[in-house]
């Protein structure tokens, strides 16, 4: 029967803070498709709609793959779709409001064909409250899946179609790292490679530990393997990828971290290697050497500040201080030749004083950074943050986050400055939005726009930079 709720796991974010010590299993042939869903998908579309970070993304990219293995073909629009999967992200309350209103859309077509499957992942999918919204009021949406149980999306649709109910698969603790989940790759160049999954941090902010869950790391002969398969695959690039990569190997207890893993890595000899997210914690001189060492390892570091007020980085949890992180950025850029270092920011924490909203603006006239993401903090709900007094108007949050980005922008257009009419390499991914140009990334992972034919697709190409932005460059192609 449509609509009764048929829910064999349920998110809790209590149960998810609950760690255990026991070992992580490596689990290697649980993905299966059923007999009877290989050709499920026989001329049927898919449309995947993906919000948030990198690990979202390449998510979807193992989603697309499940949908083809049961036989489905990618629409490009929404509206040819058969199965419509929402992968959502829980980050900041707007993630979700860009959710919900999206799911309007979809309501609307399922009303004009209910054949349509409606599914929605991702880290929303791991939120009790919301949870609850879509059982009490989304009652036509079909399936939910989580993090962590995305190689059983087979087995759940098969389920809910079973039972013609609405299927509910959500796990809130997993201390399992899941091999051979199959993946349709974005881009024939560049590749999501995840090295770990989940988190252990804690941030007071964050609701990223529980909706990832535990940190667990992928073992390091898995990552290899998948990473040399990408060089004999003609692929330029990889991004190693986890919430908090520094701290990668450390649950693995094998010895082996993550300046080892670079190291192994770089000398595959894979073109590129980058590496999100840092956590200054985690990140440790032996890394550094590592990453100066082998041109192959990019110098570009993401190294998220958060606030730059000792009082505030308490209160988050970080466990580091304002000084600890300058000191550590000085030491980067001193070993580090030509690197770029990138930061995220977040305004307006609870009980954020004038003075220690000016400790930021400080770290940031101090540090010059690339660029810089910023954020108004968003309180969410099963975090500790969320329950701090935060006395502050809208408009004085709107009103440093302002202040803020003017900063971050002026040290951004000077940092994009110093490349006018220097040669770079730009790997060529895609082609521009703007017209007649081709784009790709430096080392230092600047956006440059490149007016160059489309045969150099996949190169990587030594570029002129002719004009500089804030969020940009533009270049032509050096004459050999
Ligand atoms: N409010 C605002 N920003 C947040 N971030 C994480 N949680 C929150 C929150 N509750 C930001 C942090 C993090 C980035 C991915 O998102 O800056 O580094
Ligand atoms: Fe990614 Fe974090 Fe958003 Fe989840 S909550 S999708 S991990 S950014």
């Amino acid at each position: 029967m449509k609509g009764s709720d048929n829910y064999m796991n349920l998110p809790d974010l209590k149960e998810a803070k609950k760690r255990t010590n026991k070992d992580i299993k490596i689990i290697n042939n649980d993905y299966k498709v059923p007999k009877n869903m290989k050709t499920f998908g026989k001329n049927k579309k898919y449309y995947i709609k993906t919000y948030g970070c990198q690990m979202n993304v390449h998510d979807s990219e193992n989603i697309k793959a499940i949908l083809e293995d049961m036989s489905f073909t990618e629409a490009s629009e929404m509206e040819d779709a058969d199965i419509i999967i929402l992968n959502t992200c829980a980050i900041r309350e707007n993630a979700h409001n860009k959710m919900f209103g999206f799911l309007g859309r979809v309501k609307h077509l399922k009303e004009s064909n209910p054949n349509i499957i409606c599914g929605i992942c991702g880290c929303m999918a791991q939120e009790e409250s919301v949870v609850e919204d879509i059982k009490s009021k989304y009652k036509w949406v079909d399936i939910i899946f989580g993090t962590h149980n995305i190689h059983k999306l087979p087995s759940i649709l098969e389920d809910s179609l079973k039972d013609n109910t609405q299927e509910i698969e959500v796990y809130s603790i997993e201390g399992d790292v899941y091999e051979n989940i199959p993946v349709k790759r974005d881009s024939k160049y560049k590749a999501w490679v995840n090295i770990m999954y989940g988190c252990d941090k804690f941030c007071t902010y964050c609701i990223v530990p529980y909706t990832r869950g535990k940190q667990r790391s992928r073992l390091p002969k898995d990552i290899i393997r998948e990473v040399e398969k990408l060089v004999s695959d003609g692929y330029k690039e990889v991004t190693l990828l986890g919430q908090n990569v520094n701290a990668y190997g450390k649950d693995l207890k094998l010895n082996y971290t993550m300046s080892n893993l670079l190291e192994d890595v770089a000398k595959t000899n894979i073109e590129r290697v980058r590496f999100v997210t840092s956590h200054p914690w985690d990140f440790n001189d032996k890394m550094i050497d590592v990453i100066a060492k082998y041109p192959n390892i990019m110098p570009y570091i993401h190294l998220p500040l958060q606030s730059g007020s000792d009082r505030i980085l308490k209160l988050m949890g970080r466990r580091y201080t304002k000084e600890e992180y300058i000191n550590l950025f000085n030491k980067i850029k001193e070993k580090i030749p030509n690197v770029s270092i990138t930061t995220d920011i977040i305004v307006a924490f609870p009980g954020e004083t004038d003075d220690d909203f000016n400790d930021t603006l400080d770290v940031v006239n101090t540090c010059k950074f690339d660029s810089a993401f910023t954020f108004i903090f968003s309180p969410r709900k099963g975090t500790p943050a969320y329950n701090m007094k935060n006395d502050l108007s809208e408009e004085e949050k709107n009103n440093r986050l302002y202040k803020l980005n003017e900063l971050v922008n002026k040290y951004a257009l000077e940092a994009n400055q110093k490349y006018l009419n220097k040669t770079v390499k730009v790997l060529i991914e895609d082609k521009s939005d703007k017209e007649g140009y081709l784009m790709g990334y430096t080392d230092t992972m600047k956006l440059v726009n490149v007016k160059a034919d489309e045969k150099y697709l996949g190169k990587i190409v030594d570029v002129k930079i002719t004009d500089v932005k804030t969020w940009s460059l533009d270049g032509i192609l050096e004459k050999v």
